[in-house]
């Protein structure tokens, strides 16, 4: 009943109503218009999110139920973008420091709070999850959403290892849901140009490429520092994702890791031992001979901090064999891009407007995406590739061997 060519806003109500009560397993005579509305955005997003649904947008001025667990530090950099997004509605908060969760709902209007994820759950309804806890937490939370058909959006890591990460996968198929996660890097104009100097080859052959980003760590929290956090999954996490997708998956990876600063003092903690690298240098080989390096650590001397919207200097430099690219500023604030070539050797800033983009979107794209059909660039398949490439970092320091890699993602994002 659904022809090939149909849009979903093309399509009589009754037809909606068929596909809504097909996809959320309830009976059709149960879905009257004012679910039928509700439950578009959930249902409808898994069978619009596709090319033929960019008519949708006009249907689907509701907005996206959502809920934000995890109510720290980057929750005052993802609130407000979500708050004004015309796809989002914030319905619910959730921190296990319950006070948290609180301060945020009186601060953004949000009247449902939880002091746990099951609270939240069993509380008011929501279709799209936001996580943003601590980095050993997404795996267990994404999980658990997942399992209850809730679309999710997590900050990085998705998950703490490839088969955790691809088993997430496979379960958000299974409940025609959705999984995202941070970072966005690939959405900049600034990766966009990037992308496409490479593929119109004005650098001639790709020989070689450099990222890096450090700062002296954040000092808020422990997790950064404990099992399954460290520089790599927080900070090394953005250059991967750049150098991944402007040079493709990697096939092997040769690294070392340390930890500089064994004993640090966080603010909810006190005094902790570092138990994960602070400190990593992360060799890759995308194949045909492209080689390129990326370092981060929680050491770095930086005059721009945590915060870093000052950075002005190459955090990205790519050559060929007939030009060289440098990003200005960091991947995931970029200021603009510097290219020399053969023809023209004098370095020439280009893209120097972000174009609407910003780092902290990532969400609320995902949430359009929900609601509109509107795909994003950044894949799970990717951040799964570039979390294989952290694990894969840390074996070979521990081994002293070349780690070869089973994942890859969907490459070239931009051409
Ligand atoms: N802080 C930033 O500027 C920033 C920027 C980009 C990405 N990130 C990423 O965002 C994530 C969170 O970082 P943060 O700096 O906001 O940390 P944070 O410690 O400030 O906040 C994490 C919050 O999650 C809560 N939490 C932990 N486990 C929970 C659970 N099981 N249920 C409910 N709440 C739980 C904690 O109580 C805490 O309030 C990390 O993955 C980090 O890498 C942070």
């Amino acid at each position: 009943m659904v022809g090939q060519s149909s849009t979903w806003h093309d399509l009589p109500l009754d037809d909606h109503t068929f596909i809504l009560s097909q996809t959320m397993k309830i009976p059709a005579k149960l879905l009257n218009r004012r679910d039928f509305s509700k439950t578009a955005l959930v249902a409808g997003a898994g069978l619009v999110c596709g090319a033929s649904a960019a008519r949708a947008a006009d249907t689907f001025t509701k907005r996206i139920r959502t809920g934000v667990i995890g109510c720290g530090s980057v929750s005052h950099q993802y609130l407000p973008q979500l708050k004004k997004s015309q796809f989002v509605e914030v319905v619910s908060l959730c921190d296990i420091r319950y006070e948290r969760a609180q301060k945020q709902g009186e601060k953004f209007q949000v009247r449902d709070t939880y002091p746990n994820f099951e609270a939240m759950l069993a509380g008011e309804p929501i279709d799209f999850l936001v996580d943003l806890t601590d980095m050993q937490q997404h795996e267990g939370i994404n999980r658990r959403a997942l399992s209850a058909g809730k679309h999710v959006w997590s900050e990085k890591p998705i998950a703490n290892s490839l088969a955790a990460g691809q088993q997430l996968l496979g379960l958000a198929t299974e409940k025609n849901v959705r999984l995202w996660g941070a970072p966005i890097t690939v959405q900049s104009p600034q990766f966009a140009f990037m992308a496409r100097q490479i593929a119109s080859e004005k650098l001639g052959r790709i020989a070689a490429a450099h990222a890096d980003y450090g700062h002296e760590g954040p000092g808020w929290s422990a997790f950064f520092y404990e099992k399954g956090g460290g520089s790599m999954p927080d900070l090394g996490v953005y250059n991967l994702t750049s150098l991944t997708g402007l040079l493709g998956p990697v096939k092997n990876v040769s690294a070392m890791v340390s930890i500089v600063t064994p004993e640090r003092t966080v603010s909810d903690k006190g005094r902790i031992q570092v138990t994960e690298e602070d400190n990593a240098m992360i060799l890759m080989d995308h194949g045909n001979g492209i080689i390129s390096h990326v370092q981060s650590g929680f050491n770095y001397f930086n005059p721009h901090g945590h915060e870093g919207s000052k950075e002005t200097r190459h955090t990205i430099s790519i050559v060929g064999s007939q030009g060289f690219m440098g990003l200005v500023g960091y991947d995931w604030e970029p200021l603009g891009v510097d290219l020399a070539t053969k023809d023209s050797p004098e370095i020439q800033r280009h893209v120097t407007d972000a174009q609407g983009y910003i780092w902290q979107q990532g969400a609320v794209l995902a949430a359009e995406c929900l609601v509109t059909g509107k795909e994003l660039l950044v894949t799970p398949e990717q951040a799964l590739h570039v979390l294989e490439i952290i694990t894969a970092a840390r074996e070979s320091s521990a081994t002293g061997k070349q780690i070869s890699l089973t994942s890859t993602f969907k490459w070239p994002i931009v051409s």
